[in-house]
């Protein structure tokens, strides 16, 4: 099966469409300046449940055959949506244990979106009678090249706690942990006397006026994503039988903390990110580099789709700030660098009523003089440019651990400290390597890692013996590894490893941790090296490893802060302290140095040069021109000669000239 549609030809662009907001005068002006600004791909329907099946067992289809046909008569896309995020008002009514209870005990209501449960029978019944329908009405038209179920699974609410998903999570206990037993000393019940002598005895993990078992809120997280995965994976074996490929859009692949992706990841025949800027982050394409590289990552280094971002203002944030001139162009082509094979919007034009209304779009409500408007045009014109990137490979020599699972047992209650935040540490080295200019791979840590020169473990708590010998092997094979603190201390249970900390790791490392000593809020230390840490500090016993810097201060003050030591053929780091990214930066630096990582020298910090198959994109997010030496050929945006000089806020794609 293809991984990614078969548009026509090149790097798709468009973006979700919403035709049943507008009379049938204004879709035929949607489809004729669609093809002005260069169209190819629209993703239809994704909320459109109650137009297609207007009260139980009734559909029309009619509308939706109309736009498709105009959409194909015009040479548009069409990736199809399965509407169920969407349920209609008759479906609440028939159905009103369907609505999601969050942990609180609240029951979400209506007049959203999003407000049935994965788990509910007859929500599971009519997402697959749609999908059918759908499969059956569309399986064979020619401008259905892909199919789009649901819409962000797991946002805003990943856990649901109704009936149906306490009655399914039993099922799921029985499957994962087969008897009681087993479940009552995975979970460590003997403490605070919680064993369970039947499985009916066992709640979901509600809210309660203390802390609950974390071992139980672990696998709650765990049994959340199952049950959305196999709500899609109930459409998807339906869809999958026309033959064209089914996907979903994850709800930001660095953001959706709830879905564990790289469960999903093989599930879909192509991976599709939504992607939104947070408008008042400094230096938030830093950001959006590690969304993308983080969907490559799970598309297995094939080439993914960007399904959703912005030409501007975000509705769903505190304040809906416009993208500067060259903004949304930069953001697009990034995402492109970093692997994907499409730059698509929410959404085409700007809604004049419901919640998003004050959303940016292709179209604004303004019309076509707008400036957006205009920018789009002139983006569509630079993807068809980009069309010889298609199907092009990002590689990438480091790599950065990153596993859902270690991020949900991290953030549970009653940590050594609760500024422990899983997304600190990983920004912190994502941030420090991108300033170096390397571009990294995120990978799990039982994953194959053998071919990456640098792996970074950023504060990895959660980590099974099983990714432990993973990390040891990939050391001994002369691996470069770097583990920052709070790593490899528990297990898939949240149990302590046995021995002294870190006790998955102790032997590559070769030290011991005997104690934890979080510092204070605004407290910091200083590293002998001059690197300035948050959070944390501990005091290190060397078992074999040597002290490369020690703390200067605080509670460690003497005592060794980052060690290295030799194992195998490889070398296994440690740093004690939460550096912040510029402290990192040295660090790093040396590190890469020494495994031999290739990167460029002497380049400005805010110019991101990432290579895709035989193109090299730079992109100038800074205020001032930047020169590039030592690279010619052709800038495929302007056809002309690259002359080394990117512009403040420009884009060059540089393709080696053909001898
Ligand atoms: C996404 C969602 C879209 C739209 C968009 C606005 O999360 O999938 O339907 O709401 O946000 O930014």
């Amino acid at each position: 099966m293809s991984r990614y549609p078969a548009v026509p030809e090149g790097i798709a662009f468009g973006g979700d469409y919403n035709p049943e907001q507008w009379p049938a005068e204004v879709q035929e002006e949607d489809v004729r300046l669609m093809r002005e600004a260069g169209v190819t791909l629209v993703s239809l329907g994704v909320f459109s449940w109650v137009q297609t099946e207007p009260r139980e067992g009734v559909y029309e289809f009619g509308w939706l055959d109309a736009i498709v046909d105009r959409l194909h008569d015009a040479g548009i896309s069409v990736n199809l949506g399965t509407p169920t995020a969407a349920p209609p008002a008759w479906f609440s009514r028939a159905y009103p244990d369907a609505f999601p209870v969050t942990r609180e005990g609240v029951r979400v209501g209506a007049g959203g979106r999003q407000h049935a449960c994965s788990s509910h029978p007859a929500f599971r019944a009519a997402s697959a009678r749609l999908a059918e329908r759908l499969a059956e009405r569309y399986g064979d038209h020619p401008a259905v090249v892909m199919w789009h179920v649901h819409n962000e699974y797991g946002a805003p609410l990943g856990e649901c706690y109704c009936a149906a998903s306490t009655a399914a999570w039993r099922l799921w206990l029985r499957r994962r942990h087969e008897d009681l037993d087993a479940l009552n000393a995975a979970w460590g019940t003997a403490f605070w006397g919680q064993r369970y002598g039947d499985w009916e005895e066992i709640d979901a993990p509600r809210w309660s006026h203390t802390v609950v078992n974390p071992a139980q809120r672990l696998d709650y997280a765990r049994f959340a994503s199952e049950e959305h995965l196999s709500h899609f994976r109930l459409q998807r074996d339906i869809l999958r039988r026309t033959g064209k490929p089914v996907t979903t859009n994850f709800a930001g692949t660095v953001n959706c903390k709830s879905m564990d992706l790289w469960r999903w990841a093989p599930e879909l025949d192509v991976i599709a990110n939504d992607h939104y800027l947070n408008g008042e982050q400094p230096d938030n394409h830093i950001w959006l580099s590690m969304s993308a590289d983080l969907s490559r990552s799970l598309a297995g280094g094939e080439p993914w789709m960007l399904m959703e971002h912005s030409t501007g203002a975000i509705s769903w944030q505190a304040r809906g700030i416009a993208k500067r001139p060259g903004e949304m162009r930069r953001n697009s082509l990034a995402h492109v660098a970093r692997g994907s094979d499409s730059v698509l919007f929410f959404q085409w034009r700007a809604s004049r009523s419901g919640a998003e209304k004050w959303h940016s779009a292709m179209l604004p409500h303004g019309g076509t003089g707008t400036r957006i408007w205009q920018d789009v045009v002139a983006l569509g014109a630079d993807v068809r440019r980009l069309a010889p990137v298609r199907g092009g490979r990002v590689t990438a020599e480091v790599a950065v651990a990153w596993d859902w699972e270690s991020y949900w047992a991290l953030e549970l209650e009653w940590r050594p400290t609760g500024d422990l935040a899983f997304r600190e540490r990983v920004d912190a080295f994502y941030e420090a390597l991108w300033r170096e200019h390397v571009t990294v791979d995120f990978v799990h840590p039982s994953a194959d890692i053998s071919a990456y020169k640098v792996v970074v473990l950023p504060s990895s708590y959660l980590l099974t013996e099983g990714s432990a010998k993973n990390l040891q092997r990939y050391v001994e094979g002369g691996g470069h590894l770097l583990v920052s603190y709070f790593s490899g201390v528990v297990d898939e249970h949240d149990t302590v490893h046995e021995g002294p900390y870190p006790g998955a790791l102790r032997e590559v490392l070769g030290l011991s941790v005997e104690e934890f000593h979080p510092l204070r809020e605004h407290e910091t230390v200083t590293l002998t090296g001059g690197g300035t840490g948050r959070v944390w500090s501990e005091r290190v016993h060397l078992v074999g490893a040597r002290a490369e810097q020690h703390f200067a201060d605080g509670p460690d003050a003497g005592h060794p802060a980052y060690t290295s030591h030799d194992f195998g053929a490889g070398t296994a780091r440690y740093l004690a302290a939460g550096l912040t990214p510029a402290g990192l930066r040295p660090l790093l630096g040396a590190l890469l140095d020494r495994a031999g990582v290739s990167r460029p020298r002497d380049l400005p910090e805010n110019l991101e040069l990432v290579r895709r198959g035989a193109h090299t994109f730079l992109i100038n997010h800074g205020p001032a021109p930047a020169t590039v030496t030592g690279l010619s050929g052709t800038d495929l945006l302007t056809g002309a000669p690259f002359t080394g000089d990117v512009p403040p806020g420009g884009v060059a794609v540089v393709a080696p000239t053909q001898e």
